[in-house]
């Protein structure tokens, strides 16, 4: 048989003892289109459409009644969403947060957890950390006062880019260190890394880490407690579902609590209060419970108010389902590759074992834009990252394996038939 239909016989069958299957029609998809891109942009449900929509609804008859009334009170949103949270990572509901955005918490927790001291003041990162992290990390030191070029310490990937666990352990023993910061999933690579390793290597450095979330919440389990992580920030508009812009999350280890739960925050608001006392409007500071004193001002409910809907199908479907669904995904994309696409130029650039891959296949090719835009208009949503990668990210809820396969086939009956000169002509338009 050739290879492409055995492909295809093996997605239908993938497809038909699917058990998440019953999900994709929670979703909306797009008309036409095979959505891969659930590492960027998460689809809407019905169920995140739903809870948003009551919201409003109680906006709209209520006012600001809304704040305590309802089913669903604005007030204590985010600590009945941190609860469900918690669950999915691994800690306990009162170690996070749900609040702001991934960039403003990672913010928070420096401006909360770094204190250089002595010789110890130096920040410990990848080679592969996403811009905004960076951004934030050197924004704050230069706040402090220090130089980022002599704060940051970086540890380099080696030549297939991913990166090396024992090259992190090793630089972690920098006596210079107060804290590192790495990603669970590398936003290009989609590697996985070893978290568990990574912490305890930490902790016994007594370097404070934390942890880029970003592309595996929603997408993977975490033991974050048991793992013994400092702190952690993500989004919930990835894997998760939940709308463009909608309301973040951090993780503070309770270790960070003094010994009544008070937390001090280092960027502080009325949000970061005492809950009991935020309404005597007090000049004086009462710091908040636990990791919800790192809110700073009113949450943007409108924006938090999908993950309420959008959680329950990864509650329901379970967050070990979905990975074994994800792994049975991932490695479908790099078979079919390996056996369809290898001839035409690309390359694997995700791990091949699955206990080192998160939720989505990099395939690393010289002409990855012009084709990424190509595949675009044949209704096939990747996304592109420079400089040749294309991004495959299937979402176990709402992807089939039969769309990974006709994705694959578009994609190489692109690159197969179209003439060089029409990729340059696409390059032009794009640059
Ligand atoms: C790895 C990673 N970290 C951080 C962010 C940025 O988070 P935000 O823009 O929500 O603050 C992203 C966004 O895509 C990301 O992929």
């Amino acid at each position: 048989m050739h290879s492409s239909s055995a492909s295809f016989v093996r997605a239908q069958e993938l497809d038909e003892s699917d058990s998440l299957g019953q999900y994709r029609h929670r979703f909306y998809v797009p008309a036409g289109q095979i959505y891969l891109d659930g590492n960027s942009l998460g689809l809407l449900s019905r169920d995140a459409e739903r809870t948003l929509l009551n919201v409003l609804q109680n906006w709209k008859t209520g006012g600001i009644g809304g704040w305590l009334d309802g089913d669903a009170p604005w007030f204590t949103m985010a600590e009945a969403l941190a609860e469900r949270v918690a669950k999915l990572i691994g800690a306990a509901g009162d170690e996070v947060a749900i609040a702001n955005s991934m960039t403003i918490n990672l913010h928070q927790l420096l401006a909360t957890l770094y204190r250089p001291r002595a010789k110890r003041t130096k920040v410990l990162i990848d080679a592969h950390s996403f811009p905004t992290d960076r951004y934030a990390l050197r924004s704050h030191l230069r706040l402090r006062g220090l130089d980022p070029d002599q704060h940051i310490v970086i540890v380099p990937a080696g030549d297939s880019r991913f990166l090396n666990e024992d090259k992190i352990i090793e630089a972690l023993k920098n006596p210079e260190l107060q804290m590192a910061l790495f990603p669970s999933v590398v936003y290009t690579t989609g590697q996985l890394l070893d978290l568990e390793r990574i912490c305890r290597a930490a902790r016994e450095n007594d370097v404070i880490v934390g942890l880029d979330l970003s592309h595996s919440v929603g997408i993977l389990p975490h033991a974050l407690d048991d793992w013994g992580a400092d702190f952690a920030g993500w989004g919930h508009y990835k894997w998760l579902n939940a709308g463009p812009g909608s309301v973040a999350g951090l993780y503070l280890n309770r270790r960070h609590f003094n010994e009544t739960g008070v937390v001090d925050a280092g960027l502080a608001g009325w949000w970061s209060v005492h809950k009991e006392s935020m309404f005597e409007m007090s000049d004086e500071f009462f710091p908040g419970m636990g990791a919800s004193a790192l809110q700073i001002g009113t949450p943007a409910v409108l924006s938090m108010a999908p993950i309420d809907g959008a959680l329950l199908s990864v509650e329901e479907a379970g967050i070990d389902g979905i990975r074994a669904k994800s792994i049975a995904m991932t490695e479908f994309i790099i078979e079919t590759a390996d056996a369809e696409l290898a001839d035409l130029g690309f390359r694997i650039g995700t791990p091949r074992e699955a206990a080192r891959r998160g939720g989505h296949v990099s395939l690393r090719h010289p002409e990855a834009q012009s084709i990424s835009m190509a595949l675009r208009t044949r209704g096939v949503v990747p996304d592109f990252r420079k400089p040749d990668v294309i991004r495959f990210a299937p979402s176990p809820l709402y992807n089939t394996f039969s769309e990974l396969w006709e994705a694959i086939q578009i994609l190489k009956e692109i690159t197969a038939t179209r003439a060089q000169d029409e990729f340059a002509a696409t390059r032009s338009v794009v640059t």
